[in-house]
């Protein structure tokens, strides 16, 4: 298994790094979202799973009050003492950000020795980021023998994402990375934080990523954009109607009024609340294997990410456009922030790579762009592994 040679590799690093062994290894894997897009931060619901690709993290105490990190793919080593709180770089934030949030709940004062590998793309839109918190998180307080729940895990995240690097964003990615089961998918319930997992019932079909490799300078500043309005047209919603606190439950009498007074707020409100409600249809189409349906309401989720929620950009419109030429493509959407990024797209069985070439062709021919596509596999959240003589 790759996983297995990652595993090996991540040790060797260490000891190579560090001059000492680690007795454990931490993963965090990264993440798709099969429908549900914006919905977290709206009290919504989402389909995410965790896929087969990991960051791997290697950890060890220090007699100092020294933090060094060191990623292989990054070919970088940060070090900071314990109690600083400014870092330049945007891994060094989420190495800085969980140690010191660890710390302030903990009191964990001691150096540590980390070391992250990965087989996971950095920044490729598949929560990168998610998985190197919950990869850290786990394997600090596995290291200190802390024991805690998974919801202030992902509270910590959360921290980390708002505190230090500064993106006001839901808990999508960390749930996912953190509670998937292989095989399966897991429906996320933002409001009342519930959770539970559906059979992915895949036999006659396969999820392929498509990475536009477009990643916009701007995507940031317009995610936290799309947050704020989302905030301001609840507001507006409340300050007539005084039950309301998100979308869900808002009527179309009530919809009709925003659109009269905010019409950039109605279209982000109509995408949220239709997006719920394909999350419950999809359910559905996937438990009746129903894989025309399932495109449909993939379809209507780039649609309304287009036009209503305005994330989308020319080359995934593309992408998505010229999929449909393609006989064994059932549906596909921008998947996770927006702005670039990747495409998530479900391909009758067997006909990934004739999919894969289709699309590289198209796409190399049109931008002069190699895009880069994969198939993805449902796996488990992320784990400690100890018994590492083993490998
Ligand atoms: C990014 C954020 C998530 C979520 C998605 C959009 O991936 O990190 O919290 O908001 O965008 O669904």
């Amino acid at each position: 298994m790759e996983s297995n040679k990652l595993v090996q590799e991540t040790l060797k690093h260490f000891t190579d790094f560090y001059s000492e062994s680690p007795s454990f290894i931490s993963i965090a894997p990264g993440r798709i979202n099969i429908i549900g897009e914006h919905t977290d931060y709206n009290d919504g619901l989402a389909m995410p799973a965790a896929i087969d690709r990991y960051i791997f993290v290697a950890i060890a105490k220090n007699r100092s009050q020294l933090i060094t990190a060191h990623s292989t793919a990054l070919e970088d080593t940060y070090s900071f003492n314990l109690g600083a709180d400014i870092a330049d770089k945007l891994w060094h934030k989420y190495v800085l950000g969980v140690v010191n949030e660890l710390n302030i709940k903990y009191n964990i004062n001691s150096g540590l020795d980390i070391l992250i590998h990965s087989n996971l793309d950095i920044g490729g839109g598949v929560s990168s980021s998610a998985a190197l918190e919950l990869a850290l998180i786990n394997g600090i307080l596995h290291l200190f023998k802390i024991e805690t729940s998974s919801s202030e895990k992902i509270d910590l995240c959360q921290r980390v994402e708002h505190n230090y690097v500064h993106i006001k964003s839901g808990t999508l990615d960390q749930s996912a990375s953190l509670l998937s089961r292989e095989g399966c998918l897991l429906v996320l319930d933002f409001q009342d934080n519930k959770y539970r997992y559906i059979d992915s019932n895949s036999q006659n079909t396969a999820w392929v990523l498509v990475d536009s490799m477009i990643k916009r300078k701007l995507a940031n500043s317009k995610y936290h954009e799309r947050v704020l309005e989302c905030r301001q047209a609840i507001r507006q919603l409340k300050s007539r109607y005084k039950d309301i606190c998100n979308f869900n439950n808002v009527d179309n009498n009530q919809l009709g009024y925003l659109m009269n007074i905010n019409e950039t707020g109605y279209k982000r409100a109509k995408h949220i609340i239709n997006e719920n409600i394909r999350v419950h249809k999809m359910e559905d189409a996937i438990m009746n294997q129903d894989i025309v349906e399932m495109g449909n309401i993939l379809i209507d989720s780039h649609l309304s990410l287009r036009d209503l929620y305005e994330v989308s950009c020319d080359e995934i419109d593309y992408l998505i456009d010229v999929s449909s030429d393609f006989k064994d493509w059932h549906g596909g959407r921008i998947m996770g922030g927006g702005f670039g990024g990747n495409t998530i797209n479900l391909i009758k069985k067997n006909m990934e790579n004739d999919y894969s070439d289709f699309i590289k062709k198209k796409y190399l021919d049109k931008f002069q762009i190699m895009p880069k596509i994969r198939t993805v596999n449902f796996s488990s959240g992320a784990k400690i592994i100890d018994n590492i003589k083993a490998f």
